[in-house]
């Protein structure tokens, strides 16, 4: 999660910072991790809207942009962190769970720990879904709980699911998504462990800590849509920022885990190595697909450059595997906008004179486009 920490710090967050002010709002129409819609909240006085067709993002989002003032921890520690340690920790299943743990991790012992995890619980949906998988048992009825005493108040009730979605996202048994869970084979099983043994309340108690301090100079709202259906409602005087999928992977497949947390439920079987939920739960997007990615950033492009407004909009120099490139994206922008700015951000070097597109080739930097309107005819 949050691709574009490293870019904010270098060039991305100046862009911004300059751009902002002569635009009226500030809307990300792919927020994902929501890095760069905070960012823009905390730092600038626009309203901010972000967009994605994923609820935890929105979770996420609206847990700073839609809020103007810290929030009070200590109060939370009391109302909802102690009520839900001590309602799980009293349960059969935890108790059970907490044992089988204590001892030595083998093969044998995980396939008892997912056998402990069909046994039914009604708390929430992360132990049947993915306890002894993704999460130890005692993680995820420990989830679970967190979820069931969430706060009723709306504004903390989404700060703490926030935080409850970044504290799996670090504790998930995975290779840095949750696409698929470590299998207990003879390597990954050190892995498992590894992830099984975090706390999720320590960790829990670290991203509350920092997100209540960040707020937004002015109170923005986060939606669940798809970006082209928000381009319509778009204006002349909005700075909208696009980081589009480049994998040609459906986003969806990476954070079912973290969509399971932010809806409270599962509504279909968990299947699979993945534990998947079924496809209809997963939404599915056009750029992510290789055969559909060109049109759907055309007709994006498109849908923006009839309101006039402008873009920041940032991709990967070289090949992606949705099919688009950092090359074909150039393309399409130069047909809908004026290219006001080219950059090229990498790991290594800050946004200079001396990031070449020729560079970034070699190093497969990211692309930082600032696209201004032009007079355009709209296609037939
Ligand atoms: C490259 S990621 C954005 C990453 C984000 N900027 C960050 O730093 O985490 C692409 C995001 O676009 C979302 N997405 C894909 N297709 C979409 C669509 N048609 N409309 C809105 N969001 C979409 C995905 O759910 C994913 O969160």
């Amino acid at each position: 999660m949050g691709s574009k920490r490293l870019m904010l710090q270098n060039g991305l967050g100046s862009l911004i910072k300059e751009e902002a002010p002569q635009y009226g709002r500030f809307v990300d129409l792919f927020s994902g991790a929501s890095f760069v819609a905070w960012f823009a909240a905390q730092n600038t006085d626009k309203q901010v809207v972000a967009v994605d067709l994923q609820k935890y993002s929105k979770i996420l989002a609206d847990s700073v942009i839609n809020r103007t003032s810290s929030i009070d921890i200590a109060s939370l520690e009391q109302i909802w962190i102690k009520k839900a340690i001590a309602a799980c920790q009293k349960t059969k299943l935890y108790q059970e769970a907490k044992s089988l743990e204590g001892k030595t991790l083998t093969q044998e012992r995980i396939k008892e720990l997912r056998l402990l995890c069909t046994k039914k619980s009604n708390a929430g949906p992360l132990w049947n879904a993915y306890g002894g998988h993704y999460f130890s048992p005692t993680q995820s009825l420990l989830f679970d709980y967190l979820l069931k005493y969430l706060p009723s108040d709306k504004t903390q009730r989404t700060v703490c699911l926030s935080v409850v979605i970044m504290t799996a996202s670090k504790c998930a048994a995975s290779p840095g998504h949750t696409a698929q869970p470590f299998q207990p084979t003879r390597t990954a099983k050190k892995f498992i462990r590894e992830a099984w043994n975090k706390d999720p309340i320590e960790i829990l108690k670290v991203e509350l800590e920092q997100i209540a301090k960040k707020y937004a100079q002015r109170k923005g709202r986060a939606i669940v849509l798809d970006a082209q259906r928000f381009a319509s409602q778009l204006k002349e005087t909005d700075l909208v920022f696009i980081d589009p999928p480049y994998s040609g992977v459906q986003y969806s497949r990476f954070y079912h885990v973290l969509e399971t947390i932010a809806r409270g439920k599962v509504q279909s079987e968990i299947e699979g190595i993945g534990r998947y939920p079924s496809i209809k739960e997963r939404p599915q997007s056009k750029f992510s697909n290789v055969g559909q990615s060109r049109e759907a950033l055309d007709n994006l492009l498109e849908k923006i450059a009839m309101k006039k407004a402008s873009v920041i909009l940032t991709f990967p120099a070289g090949s992606a595997s949705n099919g688009l490139s950092g090359r074909k994206v150039q393309n399409i922008s130069r047909k809908w906008f004026k290219v006001n700015r080219r950059k090229i951000f990498t790991k290594f070097s800050t946004l200079g004179g001396n990031n070449e597109i020729r560079d970034a080739r070699k190093n497969r930097g990211e692309l930082i486009l600032f696209l201004t309107p032009k007079k355009v005819k709209p296609s037939k």
